[in-house]
């Protein structure tokens, strides 16, 4: 999705906008634009494409002398949402052609058109289709030299999400910041500011940062701040140290930021579960969860939601929450949860998954549950972001910056967590201590299955190479088994374009059957565990209709092996546990599909990293 970068200090602003732009391209963009200020005038540079094309445009500019004097600035990508992906759409947006105000804009101005209707009427005229240029053309209009007091009597008109930067011709070296629902960052350098929609593209220069509240508006003089709300107050908030380092979102010797994620993935599990886990007492420590024992005998349903990879994540919450606390538990589908009005009360515990902490649908899932006085718990990786904050009580990830658009540490921390919540409920009901540390010694478990699978990627790519031609896929699963079946379709289709289907075992016969040929490989997720009987005559039903299939079996188990064309091994481990190694299988298989097909695997087509829209 969109992204932000505006600097004002002592260098010279335009490699350090275009750089932070680079750092921003993972979220996912279509057009880009820079605007820079000096002392008397802005120009503007905006490109439809890549950032590299922006930054072409700057090199090739005959009129070198603002791009090379001016210190302050501001820039943005854009991915599409009103008006096609155009030179003329993308940011950032002037308010008329003179220009006395400029800005960049994430989130969605919904109020657009009455806004649009009524600045026409004073006879303004607008270059573009978009949402943003409105907010500039408004905040223009109400313009008397001070761009705090206009921006902040603009927004006051507007109904929607919004971060933005914006810059006056008339006020040099001043931005102006302010976020709704849409995250800003203002990182603290000693002789500079930097603010960005995203921590990544200000970590190089400076690990010291302000988050913005929702309706926290700043006015940035150099290294001055001063925040206000759109109400006029003014508040201060805390600086605080960005925890992850720049070497983090850098893909470090990997050919893509997703093999680097992947392989990460056991220290990122490690540092999910550090001081989680004691295996002594057979419990999970989870302070941020905030819970007295008392309360949580007294929650009596967990309700998971979340969106795409999180969502498949909560599933696995679903399975062991009954399995191991005798509690209900249900995942959701975040957009559903928030239009279907649904049954929740003081005695749900709702936990909102999501790795940006930004996704829209999964934030109005929090609201409407918060409204509906449920208790709330954020699992999300992003510190500092919006469902974060809005939770109020929750379990950071700590697997670091995620920067390739396809999810796969983010989720095996999802899991890792989930099921140290599982494993706390548990013991707060039921549970002996001695099933307790068998659990907590399982999740413990987790990071060195995940070595042992990393370390069989040249038998994957073995298998990879013979199911990149397929167009299209099954995946089959039961149980535990079925998210992860969910899971590796959604990777494989997301990256490799290959289209991909998972399907609970058991629904083959229910139609999808009907599709099986030779040119339909099935994917079964056939590793030892309750179920995986029941899945292998499905598997041998597959056979008998000419599907090629693939199977994901348990290490020396020769029976599943004889039974699949191909097969990718992972270690015995319990079924509960047995989610991460076989996903992490998956993610390598999908990978190298998607290598050999030469496909742009950090950014496929269409996807944004973080959806902050509905
Ligand atoms: C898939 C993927 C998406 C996200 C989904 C939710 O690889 O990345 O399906 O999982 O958009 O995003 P978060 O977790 O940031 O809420």
């Amino acid at each position: 999705m969109c992204g932000i970068v505006g600097y004002t200090g002592k260098r010279i602003a335009a490699p350090l906008l275009l750089s932070g732009l680079r750092r921003l391209e993972y979220r996912g963009y279509d057009s880009a634009g820079i605007a820079l200020a000096t002392e008397h005038a802005i120009r503007l540079w905006k490109k439809e494409g890549k950032v590299s094309e922006v930054k072409n445009e700057i090199e090739s500019d005959p009129d070198q002398s603002i791009i090379s004097t001016s210190h302050t600035g501001i820039a943005h990508t854009r991915w599409a949402t009103h008006g096609p992906p155009t030179t003329v759409n993308a940011h950032p947006h002037k308010g008329n052609s003179d220009p006395k105000v400029v800005l960049v804009h994430n989130g969605i101005i919904e109020n657009y058109r009455v806004l649009r209707t009524k600045l026409e009427a004073e006879g303004r005229t607008f270059l573009s289709e978009t949402d943003t240029e409105v907010l500039a053309q408004l905040t223009d209009s109400l313009y008397q030299g001070d761009l705090l007091d206009a921006l902040t009597k603009a927004l006051n008109q507007v109904e929607g999400t919004f971060g933005i930067v914006a810059m006056a011709t008339a006020e040099p070296g001043v931005l102006v910041v302010a976020r709704r629902g849409s995250p800003i960052v203002i990182g603290i350098g000693p002789e500079e500011t930097i603010v960005a929609s995203d921590a990544s593209a200000i970590i190089t220069h400076t690990r010291n940062a302000i988050y913005l509240d929702d309706n926290d508006i700043a006015k940035i003089n150099g290294v001055e701040i001063d925040i206000r709300t759109l109400t006029s107050a003014r508040v201060s908030r805390e600086a605080s140290e960005i925890d992850w380092s720049p070497e983090a979102a850098e893909k470090g010797g990997y050919e893509h930021y997703m093999l680097k994620e992947i392989f990460e993935q056991p220290d990122a599990i490690r540092n999910a579960i550090r001081g989680r886990i004691d295996v002594d007492k057979g419990n999970a420590i989870l302070s941020g969860l905030n819970l007295e024992p008392r309360e949580m005998a007294e929650i009596s349903r967990l309700l998971v939601v979340g969106c795409g990879t999180s969502l498949n994540a909560g599933l696995v919450a679903e399975y062991a929450t009954e399995d191991f606390c005798g509690m209900h538990a249900e995942v959701e589908q975040a957009a559903e949860f928030r239009y279907r009005n649904p049954i929740v009360g003081s005695k749900d515990l709702v936990v909102a998954i999501s790795q940006s902490g930004e996704t829209a649908d999964t934030l109005a899932a929090v609201c409407e549950a918060k409204e509906k006085g449920a208790l709330i718990a954020g699992l999300v990786n992003v510190v500092g972001s919006t469902i974060a904050r809005e939770a109020g009580r929750g379990i950071y990830l700590h697997a670091g910056p995620e920067i390739s658009v396809a999810s796969t540490k983010a989720f095996t921390c999802q899991v890792s967590v989930l099921l140290m919540i599982a494993l706390k409920f548990a013991r707060s009901r039921r549970m002996s201590i001695e099933s307790g540390r068998c659990f907590a010694k399982a999740i413990a478990d987790i990071p060195a299955l995940v070595e042992e699978v990393l370390k069989t990627e040249d038998e994957i790519i073995k298998v990879a190479e013979k199911f990149a031609q397929y167009d299209h896929c099954f995946f089959i699963g039961r149980g535990y088994m079925f998210p992860v079946a969910l899971e590796g379709a959604l990777k494989l289709k997301e990256i490799s374009y290959i289209h991909a289907e998972a399907y609970h075992a058991a629904e083959l016969k229910h139609g999808p059957i009907a599709l099986l040929d030779e040119n339909m490989p099935v994917i079964a997720l056939l590793n030892q565990g309750p179920g995986m009987e029941k899945t292998m005559s499905n598997v041998h039903e597959c056979k008998a209709r000419s599907a090629p299939t693939v199977g994901v079996i348990t290490q020396g188990d020769e029976e599943a092996r004889s039974s699949v064309d191909y097969a990718i091994e992972i270690p015995a481990c319990p079924m509960h546990t047995s989610v991460v190694p076989a996903t992490v299988a998956l993610q390598l298989f999908s990978y190298h599909i998607a290598r050999i097909r030469g496909c742009s695997i950090d950014q496929p087509r269409n996807l944004a990293k973080s959806v902050t829209v509905e």
